[in-house]
């Protein structure tokens, strides 16, 4: 018989599950949620934690509802469909409060209301794993299995656009009638508002006999299908050759940004729109200031910015980020108030700092690792002849990494927190993105 023991569950971890403690050690257990009584078995033994899973939840949280998609528990794409939407919200909230304090004692002035939008559909950008798997009945395509290599046996995900979801049983089709059906690993998604494009990585070159099939599947599907058969260079169209290009618009804003379907772009449009509307009105452009935007991709918030008047400089390590937020200035007749610059902004140093000359104000919007060199560029908070700017707009992927960077920013560079608070641009998944304001004390 399996050993099971009963907790109340205090918490929720980074990664979706319930936390308690039994004699002073923590346990994390998979689907319990906070407030709940469970019943659990433990899977994994450590010296200073346990992990487990739920067997039985014995008093069941208002929170918890019934996840909508029947590949939960199983695809790894999701981890929080049992919860409701808003008290995802609401966890992914106090988390980050958690982070800024317990990384770094920092506190935020304010909490700004979470931006949250639909919940189904949001999913403009996938990587979904293809693997020709003949004991599970052919060719399955979908996402990584819950912690594992795996690929999901899935025929719909409701995260991903419907007409996107409606791919995946007539791509497994497609693709087990290739002549490279073993060695197509990947499929790449890329939603604009007049095209979808799928880019199949290839590890083997086509064979004359799989173009009619692809031809055929482009056009009864109303998508274009590009390859990618080596490095990002080699991405290229297949069928059609003269497809629509991939865009996105912010219409409050006047502005169009064509793109690559392999270049970065946020997931959720939906949620892109109104969160830039948010960082301008933290950062509050004027006509006569000059601002930079580190990790800017292809002008996303570089150009809403410069629709203000204000002269903006884009940061951005990919050169062909860059050169598309060249392209999307022109295209949007911005190119006289922007400039766009190729830059490892890991290697920021001080000096490198001082030499761009001094910016009202700051956007960073960085990756997972954060942006603890620029920073750190920063002067210190006695400078006062520094080039530090009034404010910082930091939008974040990570709590962890800007709770360490704002803990830099308030205990040694001059900045309070005045505000912060969520982002839900990843539904459903343990993601969790949000904005912070830092003012210059
Ligand atoms: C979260 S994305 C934000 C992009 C853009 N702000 C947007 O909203 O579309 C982070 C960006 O940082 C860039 N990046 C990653 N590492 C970098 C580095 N070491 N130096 C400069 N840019 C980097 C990526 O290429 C990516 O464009």
């Amino acid at each position: 018989m399996q050993n099971l023991s009963i907790a109340v569950i205090e918490s929720l971890d980074h990664e979706a599950r319930g936390v308690t403690h039994v004699d002073g050690k923590a346990v994390f257990i998979d689907g319990a949620l906070p407030g709940e009584t469970v019943t659990y078995k433990a899977l994994k033994r450590k010296p200073n934690y346990d992990f487990g899973e739920v067997v039985e939840v014995m008093k069941s949280s208002n929170a918890r509802t019934e996840p909508k998609c029947e590949y939960f528990g199983i695809c790894g794409g999701c981890a929080l469909q049992h919860m409701e939407l808003s008290a995802q919200v609401a966890a992914k909230q106090r988390l980050l409060e958690a982070n800024l304090w317990h990384i770094s004692k920092v506190k935020s002035g304010r909490i700004l209301p979470a931006i949250h939008g639909p919940g189904w559909g949001y999913r403009h950008k996938a990587r979904l794993r293809a693997r020709n798997v003949p004991k599970k009945g052919g060719v399955l395509v979908g996402f990584n299995e819950k912690a594992s290599s795996y690929v999901a046996n899935m025929q719909s995900c409701k995260i991903l656009p419907p007409h996107v979801s409606a791919l995946i049983v007539p791509l497994q089709q497609l693709i087990a009638q290739l002549t490279i059906r073993d060695r197509l690993p990947q499929i790449e998604v890329a939603v604009g508002e007049a095209a979808t494009v799928l880019v199949l990585r290839i590890l083997e070159p086509l064979q004359p006999q799989d173009a009619p099939l692809l031809r055929d599947f482009a056009d009864a599907h109303g998508v274009q299908i590009w390859t990618q058969s080596k490095g990002p260079d080699t991405v290229m169209p297949f069928y059609p050759l003269d497809g629509a290009a991939l865009d996105y618009t912010l219409p409050e804003f006047d502005l169009r940004f064509p793109f690559k379907p392999t270049e970065f772009t946020q997931v959720n449009p939906h949620i892109n729109r109104v969160m830039i509307r948010r960082a301008m009105q933290l950062l509050q452009p004027q006509a006569n200031e000059r601002i930079a935007d580190f990790f800017c991709g292809l002008g996303n918030f570089t150009l809403p910015i410069a629709r203000s008047g204000s002269r903006v400089s884009g940061f951005e390590g990919s050169a062909a980020l860059v050169a598309r937020a060249v392209e999307s200035a022109q295209l949007n007749g911005l190119q006289h108030s922007t400039e766009f610059s190729e830059a490892d902004l890991f290697l920021m140093t001080p000096e490198k700092l001082a030499a761009l000359g001094r910016f009202n104000k700051w956007l960073i919007d960085p990756p997972r690792d954060g942006a603890l060199e620029l920073v750190k560029s920063l002067p210190a908070a006695e400078d006062q002849a520094g080039t530090r700017p009034d404010r910082i707009v930091y939008v974040a992927c990570n709590p962890a990494t800007l709770a360490r960077d704002a803990g830099l920013l308030v205990h040694q560079k001059g900045y309070r927190l005045a505000a912060c608070g969520v982002i839900n641009m990843f539904p459903h998944t343990t993601h969790v993105e949000s904005i912070a304001l830092f003012e210059r004390v």
